[in-house]
Formats: C-alpha cells, structure tokens, sequence
C-alpha cells in the first residue's frame, strides 16, 4: 500500500514538485495526502493544487504561541492519515511537542553536507567558508536542528568562481533526485534507524554519478 506523507513547505516547493513527478511517473510508491503551508503565498500551494493534492494554510502569526501553531498541524496532519512527514522548505522550528508526536517519522532535506553549515543559509556558508565541495543531505528530524541521523547525502563539487546562485542550482538538482528516492526506500520498508546510524536495505555501494560530478550515497537507483 501506498505511503501516505504530509509535506510542509513555506515556499517555492520544487522540492516538492520533485516528490509529485516521481508518483505520477510510477518511481515513488507515495500518496501525498497534504500539502501544508505556513504561508498564503507559498508556491508550494499552487504546485499542490494543481496536482490535485489537498492543502492547508496554517498561518503561524495568527497563534499565540510556537505550540499553539504546532498543535494546528498535529491535528491537521493526523487527519490527514500521514505516516510520515516530510520537510520540505519548511521554515519554522518545530516544538518538541510536534516532534515527539511524530517521533522517528519526521524528515528533512538540506542544502549543505551535515553536520557542517547547519542552518538557513546552508549554501551560502559553504561558499563563503571556501569548502570546494557542496551538496545535501536528507535526515531524520530530532529536536536539535540539523541535527537528526543521517539517511543519504550528495556531494557536488564547485570552484571558488562561481556564484552562491550557481551552487544552489547544482545542488537543488541533485535534492530533487535524492529525496524522492529516500522516500521510495522508506515506502517499500527498507530504511532502519539505530541511534545515529541508519541502514538502507540492498542498496549499492556509492558511486560516482554517469556524468562524473556528483557522488549520492547511497547509491540512487533507476528512476532516480
Ligand atoms: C531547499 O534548498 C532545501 O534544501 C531547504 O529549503 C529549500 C527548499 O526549496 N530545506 P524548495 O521550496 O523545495 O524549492
């Protein structure tokens, strides 16, 4: 049976969009079952509902309080039906109230090779540091940000000439084939979490991508 996700965004959603593509091409054995979205203008929004995808809004500014506004989501993802959360773009911090709610069901992708550049400017940071090698990684969420075990990185190489905006590019393409497939690994029952480590089932041993710019670890599989 499909995996039914909740996805939260708070903008652009390509991530998101990367996540619909591989349902609808038959890749990812998901059912996104929301879309919810802390603000009205997010793109993520138009995305969902033209795949026709039920959406929330849930506006942080209009709850007292960080709890208050997770409280929102637990119960508007929870009847949903979702099994799993997804991350994606989405901005607010989380209490551990909605973390321990869905506890080991939470995950998240970042623009940076963790446990370096944690944070909103993941990128940026890289660049600015000097580092020769960016990329992402999709992760467990804990109650510390960026914090939580690691299931699948991609490293992509850059040159201190280019631009943050060029990074980012490079690195968005490679998000939008990682995350659909650590999905697809978690939907046909193959990803275990102990402690920090996390085993993915059968996979390959990581390998230089076709082209000989990327390395994912692990190993992306067809359709991805
Ligand atoms: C991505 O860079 C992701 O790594 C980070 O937020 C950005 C979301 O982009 N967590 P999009 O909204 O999916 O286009």
């Amino acid at each position: 049976m499909a995996l039914k996700i909740a996805v939260l965004a708070s903008g652009s959603g390509s991530n998101l969009q990367s996540i619909i593509d591989a349902v609808e091409r038959g890749a990812l054995d998901a059912e996104i079952s929301l879309v919810l979205c802390n603000r009205s203008d997010a793109f993520a929004l138009e995305r969902a509902k033209k795949a026709g995808i039920p959406t929330a809004t849930i506006l942080h500014a209009e709850y007292e309080n960080r709890e208050a506004f997770d409280a929102a989501m637990i119960e508007r993802i929870e009847s949903a039906g979702a099994e799993l959360v997804v991350l994606a773009g989405f901005m607010r911090i989380l209490t551990p109230l909605f973390i321990q709610t869905f506890a080991g069901k939470i995950i998240n992708i970042h623009p940076a090779l963790l446990p370096s550049f944690k944070g909103a400017h993941g990128i940026a940071d890289a660049v600015e540091y000097g580092v020769t090698l960016a990329g992402c990684t999709v992760h467990f969420v804990d109650e510390i940000m960026d914090n939580g075990a690691i299931i699948a990185q991609a490293v992509v190489p850059f040159s201190s000439e280019e631009s943050v905006e060029t990074v980012q590019k490079r690195v968005l393409a490679f998000e939008h084939r990682i995350y659909p497939q650590v999905l697809q690994w978690i939907a046909s029952g193959r990803v275990t979490q102990n402690g920090r480590k996390v085993t993915v089932q059968e996979t390959g041993l990581p390998k230089v991508t076709s082209d000989g710019s990327f390395i994912v670890s692990p190993q992306l599989e067809d359709g991805f």
